[in-house]
């Protein structure tokens, strides 16, 4: 879909948009409309129970004396509660109820709201990011679809005064959206289409973005040591590969900030099988590893002033002849030994490798990992927000604001050795598994236990990750949680000059 931001003139023809303020309070445009159709609109606010809160719609279909074909009224509440989540959402939700009304165009005014929080270029940006976002379909496999179940706009405009300013930030912000986007792909992909070499000929995308992309094997990770991640995908005729992916958006010297992903492309739990019931949301174990690649591709395709490495281990989890074992003892590149007990703990065991590998190589200032590590993750938080565990008050701080500035929320959780005691072996260093008992915290233990003193923090998205409802701004499916986040974090606190 084709999306611009417009100088505020109304269109001749397709569906026209406009926000109103509590008590049916009509801006500058929803009046001009009003004169213009001799008093239609606000006869139709008083048709119906319509009030402008927000969360409300009015559809005004045909109204003689304006061009256009339909008028949507969305209810925007207190018009100085009217932040930039909330035009974002105004958008998604504009996009969600006229994207296939049969119309091709849909032009959004945003006018001056007096008091709001958010600025007017940042404001009709954000409108037609939020239209953006909720645009995402994943249609590659659907080959029977009517042209009636497609959406039928193609074009949308976002009308502002002064649209030079929006544009500029609507720029960042679509490169953030294609980022998102990507993750959702990958997310929503079939693990008979996405596996460990075809995920890493994705990655390799990026390098039109200008970032350096490498692939590992798997003789290259057996000679750095990782017994561990290799253990895991033994048992798939599929090899695993590793990813390094750096965005170089600061100086040479500059110290890297750095993003971890588990990206087990499907999870059977190995030998120690799941269930069969459900074990096709397992596609999406590498929800992590698509998070950060999707990551990259925002930071690179908006040019953040930072270097970024992002690292993901790809590998599938499979019961074969030549799997891994409950007992079995694996060393991992930290030297540490692992009583594997139970196979479907395995994105910790992908996650020890990469996490050493990447504080080793590139020191960098902070190590953020993501990860569909644990069921027990939603049964704690479900799917509101995603488990944070750190070492490190600072960045848990900054991870847990950023979430809330682009409604991607974290909750922290605990840390601590008494915890980590649980994961102590009578015959290895560790076991895998510690107990039913805070099975999140536990993994996250095990995590902790292949990360030294860097500023790190865990995000447990297993409950985030994929979406059986929508969203305004997030259709079902792929969420692509966490991009967002992360941009955001490094745009507010780790670019060049801050
Ligand atoms: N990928 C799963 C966790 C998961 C479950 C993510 C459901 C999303 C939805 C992970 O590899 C796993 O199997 N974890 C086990 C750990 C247990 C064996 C200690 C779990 O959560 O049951
Ligand atoms: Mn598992
Ligand atoms: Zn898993």
């Amino acid at each position: 879909m084709k999306i611009t931001i417009a100088e505020a003139k109304l269109p001749t023809s397709g569906a026209l948009v406009v926000g109103v303020l509590k008590g049916g309070k009509l801006l500058a445009t929803g009046k001009a409309l009003d004169k213009a159709s001799k008093g239609a609109i606000s006869k139709a606010i008083k048709a119906s129970r319509f009030e402008g809160d927000k969360g409300q719609w009015l559809d005004v279909l045909a109204p003689a004396g304006v061009g256009a074909d339909r008028v949507l009224l969305g209810g925007l509440g207190d018009g100085k509660k009217v932040d930039q989540m909330a035009v974002e959402n105004f958008g998604g939700t504009t996009w969600q109820r006229l994207g296939n009304c049969g119309l091709k165009s849909i032009a959004i005014v945003y006018d001056p709201i007096p008091g709001a929080k958010v600025e007017l270029d940042m404001g009709a940006a954000a409108i037609a990011y939020g239209a953006r976002l909720a645009s995402y379909r994943f249609d590659k496999y659907r080959t029977t679809l009517k042209a009636k179940d497609k959406p039928s706009v193609t074009a949308l405009s976002v009308l502002v005064e002064g649209p030079a300013a929006a544009r500029k930030h609507f720029k960042a912000l679509d490169a953030v959206a294609g980022g998102v986007f990507m993750t959702r792909d990958l997310v929503s992909e079939p693990a008979n289409v996405l596996y460990p070499d075809s995920m890493a000929q994705q990655c390799k995308t990026l390098s039109k973005l200008d970032v350096k992309v490498e692939v590992l094997g798997e003789a290259r990770m057996a000679k750095l040591g990782m017994g561990s991640l290799l253990g895991v995908g033994q048992g798939s005729p599929r090899e695993s590969r590793m990813v390094v992916m750096s965005w170089q958006g600061a100086g040479a010297k500059a110290q890297p900030v750095a993003f971890v992903g588990k990206g087990v492309t499907f999870d059977t739990g190995g030998i120690s099988l799941k269930p069969g019931p459900g074990m096709e949301m397992m596609k999406w174990d590498m929800g992590g590893a698509g998070t950060v690649v999707g990551l990259m591709k925002a930071l690179a395709g908006r040019k953040a002033k930072v270097n970024a490495i992002g690292v993901v281990g790809l590998v599938e989890n499979m019961p074969d002849g030549n799997a891994q074992r409950p007992g079995d003892i694996v060393t991992s590149m930290s030297g540490q030994t692992i009583e594997v007990l139970n196979t479907d703990a395995e994105g910790r065991l992908v996650l020890a490798d990469v996490l050493w590998y990447t504080q080793k190589r590139f020191k960098p200032q902070f190590m953020v990992n993501l990860a569909t590590l644990t069921g027990a993750m939603i049964i704690a938080l479900g799917h509101e927000n995603a488990g944070m565990f750190s070492n490190n008050d600072k960045l848990a701080q900054q991870l847990h604001d950023a979430g809330q500035d682009v409604g991607e929320g974290v909750w922290r959780m605990p840390l601590s050795t008494a915890y980590d005691k649980k994961l102590n072996c009578a015959i290895a260093d560790m076991k895998n598994i510690g107990g039913r008992d805070a099975g999140s915290i536990t993994a996250a233990q095990f995590l902790q236990r292949f990360v030294n003193k860097v500023p790190w923090a865990h995000l447990d998205i297993a409950g985030v990750a994929w979406a059986d409802r929508g969203k305004p701004t997030v259709p079902k499916g792929g969420v692509g949680w966490g991009v967002r986040l992360l941009d955001r974090l490094v745009a507010k606190h780790y670019e060049d000059g801050k």
